[in-house]
């Protein structure tokens, strides 16, 4: 433990009493979704299965509620919907992480935790931190309890990465397959090409570089948080991409996530299949995936947009805190298409049900869940007066938007085409809505800001059913 470790472990103590209970009274805080108990969130990191416990470790600038300096805030779970906060185990305070521990993977391996991240450095001086005056460095830390982190280890620098990139690699995601670990990296050519660098190992900390995954045609100038895995028999490239031109509907966010099929075996095939955007709302990010001992692959999203301080508005910044996760999602592959839904333990943590058919209108729980068939037409679900879910038959296209500028800070329509629409279910956790279409084949999310007082949902649409669930309190 150096001086700089002890000196954050008492800024951030002092920083939690004084917060103590704040943001926990804040009536937009979210009950099943992880939020930082003080200052800014980002990225999820570290996501595993840890004797039987869930952990999500996440992007916290703690003391920066509008963001800065990055440490690992950390939580656990024994059912991915009660999270505890269990502290800030990774701080910058090595010479190669000291302007931020940067996002990354967690390999769990005979009872240790090994976490995979980027030690970002930016240098004093003249510079465009693009093409120089920046340290992207891959560190691995151990910790054999999964609280602590026992030690850091620098693996790789900017030297050990290919010659035609800018500074700007980050993000390890590892993972151990026949034998050997992987890790895929995200980066940014010197020609603004966003690629994915896949590396290889015998023992986790001498590294070979693969090869490179990258799109026929450039596509966008960086990919960030890039994953890799099997999903039904499908290899999966998750990626998110920054500098892709809107397209129509398509790419109307600042930045992208989404996933491409891989032909072929990942260590040869470098042509990516097409991308798909993994969320079609507004506030969706940086995903990242785990294995879960049952098997599932269970996907969580950062759910907030970087770069959007000025357009979206988060109202509980004022309150010392911002930005939360995305549900905990079960993936799955159904006719060729990468679906998402919430974890089946959702289904355990309501307690109250009431049924809807035909048109509806009335008062909503904060926390609540809505399970909807429709026939087929046009469907419309306005939230809290405003936030409006319709569905067009005549197009096929879902949209998502805010007719209250208030309500949605800032957020104004996103729409995407689902063809035909059957089932909507639509979660909503206080400050943050989740809408799943057709079985998780299209997913859109949002933060949403009610006043206390205007949780309320107004379902119109030929032959609707379903059921409202929620839970008191
Ligand atoms: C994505 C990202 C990552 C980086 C992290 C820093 O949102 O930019 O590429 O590691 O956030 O917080």
């Amino acid at each position: 433990m150096n001086a700089l470790h002890t000196a954050w472990e008492k800024l951030i103590e002092e920083e939690s009493r004084r917060q103590k209970g704040r943001t926990d009274q804040d009536l937009w805080r979210p009950r099943l979704h992880i939020a930082p108990p003080a200052g800014w969130l980002n990225d999820p990191n570290g996501l595993c299965q840890y004797k039987g416990i869930y952990h999500a470790f996440y992007q916290l600038a703690y003391f920066q509620p509008e963001g800065g300096l990055k440490f690992w805030g950390h939580c656990t779970s024994r059912d991915l919907l009660h999270w505890e906060f269990q502290g800030v185990p990774l701080c910058p305070d090595q010479p190669f992480d000291c302007h931020g521990a940067y996002s990354g993977s967690a390999l769990i391996e005979e009872d240790q935790m090994y976490l995979f991240y980027t030690g970002n450095v930016k240098l004093l001086g003249e510079h465009d931190y693009v093409n120089t005056g920046r340290e992207s460095n891959t560190v691995m830390a151990v910790s054999s309890d999964g609280m602590r982190v026992d030690t850091k280890e620098l693996l790789m620098t900017n030297g050990d990465y290919p010659d035609d990139l800018t500074r700007h690699v980050r993000d390890p995601k590892v993972w151990k397959q026949d034998g050997r670990y992987y890790m895929v990296l995200g980066a940014r050519t010197r020609e603004d090409e966003g690629t994915v660098l896949l590396f290889s190992s015998e023992d986790k900390k001498r590294w070979n570089y693969v090869h490179r995954f990258r799109m026929e045609k450039p596509f966008g100038y960086m990919w960030e948080c890039p994953d890799l895995y099997v999903l039904d028999g499908h290899t999966v490239l998750s990626i998110s991409p920054q500098g892709v031109e809107q397209d129509g509907l398509r790419f109307a966010n600042k930045y992208q996530s989404g996933t491409c099929f891989l032909s072929g075996d990942f260590r040869e095939t470098k042509a990516l299949g097409e991308f798909r955007e993994l969320d079609g709302g507004f506030d969706f990010y940086a995903p990242q995936t785990f294995l879960a001992d049952d098997g599932r692959r269970i996907q969580i999203g950062w759910m907030g947009m970087p770069d959007m301080e000025k357009v979206y508005r988060n109202w509980t910044v004022g309150r010392g805190w911002q930005n939360m996760l995305t549900i905990p999602r079960e993936l799955s592959v159904r006719d060729g298409i990468l679906c998402q839904n919430p974890v089946r333990e959702l289904k355990e943590w309501w307690k109250e049900e009431r049924r809807i058919k035909g048109t509806y209108s009335g008062p909503l729980e904060p926390c609540c869940e809505l399970e909807l068939t429709t026939e087929g037409g046009d469907v419309k679900v306005v939230l809290a007066g405003g936030l409006v879910l319709r569905y067009e038959k005549a197009e096929g296209i879902f949209w998502m938007e805010f007719t209250d500028p208030l309500l949605g800070g800032g957020r104004d329509i996103r729409g995407r085409q689902v063809g035909a629409l059957q089932e909507l279910r639509i979660l909503v956790d206080v400050s943050g809505v989740e809408v799943f279409l057709n079985g998780g084949q299209d997913v859109f999310s949002t933060r949403f800001y009610p006043e206390k007082d205007q949780y309320h949902a107004a379902i119109e649409g030929d032959g609707i059913e379903g059921v409202l669930r929620y839970r008191e309190g």
